[in-house]
């Protein structure tokens, strides 16, 4: 099963705009989720005015919240799950 893939912007305008407070989201997920994921910080995404930005499984997402995150990759796995 191939992970699922979070990269999230390490910039500061999206670091500003709560980029910590999402990557603290990840840890109120089920460990059955968690272990699907592949975290990690990545340069600006230069997309610095719609922040924070989070690029999962190669597709960039703006205005990320911790709620739209927790729904997309609960989407993603279910998804993942045959
Ligand atoms: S700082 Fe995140 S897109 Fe530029």
């Amino acid at each position: 099963m191939n992970k699922i893939t979070l990269q999230f912007c390490g910039g500061t305008a999206c670091h500003m705009k709560g980029a910590p407070e999402l990557m603290a989201v990840l840890e109120l997920l089920p460990e059955q989720i968690t272990s699907q994921l592949h975290v990690s910080l990545t340069h600006c995404l230069e997309n610095c005015g719609a922040g924070p930005n989070v690029r999962i499984g190669g597709v960039v997402h703006s205005r990320v919240t911790p709620e739209s995150l927790i729904a997309i990759i609960k989407n993603l796995a279910a998804g993942q799950v045959k």
